[in-house]
């Protein structure tokens, strides 16, 4: 016998460095309010079935809130040679009320107690995701009805494509992260399950009632098979893959703030506290929290493939690998929630310099298809206006001139189709405005997107 609490069947206490080297409270202590709401929920089951006399439940349930009043007092002393949070609360709770405290576990496991834990924990950091995702969803929202008239070149290849809305852009933000809300919200339709009751692997022998955990833990369902319960980090890897798909956005997001602060673009301004200077060049102001959310995109990435591979052959049920899925999860967690939090704060503050974005849309040949659009409205195939409206931009790119600069007369030489009414669909305005359906860029239907993203959110 050892001091473990599982030393029984053992004749020398565990190397010192195995100890450590197999404990994890440093990284799971972070799961002791869970840990505590599901032991609450399990004593008072068993009291319901007559495993424990009321009186014990109550000596229970009491311990272990003090011990969360201690945890969150800073006063708790965590134990590593106790391995983990869970083994950790019990044997505090057995210093606290003796003998009851050794109850607690009757008909249970680490296995489905941890699987438990995990789920109520991240359950709830998914709802605070949600959350933040909505503020900035918002943020978007506020920023496109403000700017649905706001014109800016559109790319493609990143070159000059044609104008679009400044608002008409940020909806397609908002598009992505509506998606990333859906993933994640679906996701946690199966973070809601509950695997307490699987025991060890194989279920228990004591009459529990698992619809009554269930219950009181707000789960939408109990897990159908022990072996799996104990053993099923599918949700985490959802989340993961969830995760790594916002972030993707962000990145993405991040990518062009980065372009469009710096003076070559200059298309918006990003105020001062998002930014930080250089230590030597005196000019500097880096827009420092999109680059710093880009880079972060990687670890959620990576996340997710160590997710995949620890639990790639791993036999049924639970194996000791598991108790790797814990710091992949939490990061995870931790990473999307502060860049979203970032975001939701930096987005409704950037403003658009409305007269370079514009500018910059009257460059670059950007209302040449409205150009071939318009030979089209006067009766020519298709593919014959692109080709005229190729050698007018030629003759633009040789003579230096948009367009829209051109005389009549000039346009006439590629076709003399062309008359004076073609001035109105070289503006950006005659291209934006044009562009009048469902999903389009004019800000009609930028003002009509943003009412329907606003419905989404729930008013
Ligand atoms: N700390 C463990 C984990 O994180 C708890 C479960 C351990 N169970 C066991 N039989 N070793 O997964």
């Amino acid at each position: 016998t050892t001091n473990q609490s599982w030393g029984g069947r053992f004749s020398e206490p565990v190397d010192a460095f195995v100890a450590r080297f197999t404990a994890s409270v440093d990284f799971d202590k972070r799961l002791y309010k869970h840990d505590i709401q599901g032991s609450i929920a399990h004593a008072t089951m068993l009291a319901k079935v007559g495993v424990l006399s009321d009186a014990e439940r109550e000596q229970i349930i009491d311990g272990l809130k003090q011990i969360q009043a201690e945890i969150e007092a800073g006063e708790f002393d965590w134990r590593v040679d106790l391995e983990d949070v869970h083994m950790n609360i019990e044997a505090r709770l057995t210093d606290r009320i003796g003998i009851t405290g050794k109850k607690l576990h009757t008909g249970r496991s680490r296995n489905d107690q941890v699987a438990t834990d995990i789920r109520l924990w991240l359950r709830e950091e998914i709802d605070i995701i949600l959350g933040e995702l909505k503020r900035l969803q918002s943020g978007l929202l506020e920023q496109a009805d403000k700017h649905a008239e706001v014109i800016m070149p559109g790319f493609t290849h990143l070159q000059t494509a044609q104008p679009v809305t400044f608002g008409h852009h940020l909806l397609a933000w908002f598009e992505m992260l509506a998606r990333d809300a859906e993933r994640l919200a679906d996701c946690r339709k199966r973070v809601n399950r509950m695997p307490l009751g699987s025991a060890a692997l194989a279920g228990t022998t004591y009459p529990i009632d698992r619809s009554v955990t269930c219950e009181l833990l707000g789960f939408e369902a109990v897990s159908g098979n022990s072996l799996d319960g104990v053993s099923d980090r599918d949700f985490a890897i959802e989340f993961c893959a969830a995760a790594a798909l916002a972030m993707m956005h962000l990145s993405r997001f991040s990518e062009e703030l980065v372009l469009w602060t710096s003076s070559q673009f200059n298309f918006i301004d990003l105020p001062d506290r998002f930014c930080t200077g250089s230590s030597i060049m005196p000019q500097k102001k880096n827009p420092d929290v999109p680059e710093l959310v880009r880079g972060k995109s990687g670890r959620v990435y990576g996340h997710l493939m160590g997710l995949l591979t620890l639990m790639k052959s791993q036999p049924l049920a639970y194996n000791k690998d598991n108790q790797e899925d814990k710091e992949p999860l939490f990061d995870a967690v931790d990473t999307l929630r502060d860049s979203l939090r970032a975001f939701a704060d930096m987005i409704p503050a950037i403003q658009p310099k409305v007269e370079v974005m514009r500018e910059a849309a009257r460059r670059g040949f950007s209302t040449a298809t409205d150009l071939a659009d318009y030979l089209v409205r006067k009766g020519l195939p298709f593919r014959d206006c692109h080709e005229i409206v190729g050698h007018a931009v030629k003759h633009g790119v040789d003579s230096g001139k948009d367009l829209a600069d051109m005389s009549l007369d000039e346009l006439r030489q590629f076709s003399d189709q062309i008359e004076q009414d073609v001035f109105e669909v070289l503006t950006l305005e005659g291209s934006v405005n044009a562009r009048d359906h469902i999903g389009g860029t004019a800000p009609a239907q930028v003002r009509a997107a943003v009412a329907r993203g606003r419905e989404l959110l729930g008013g």
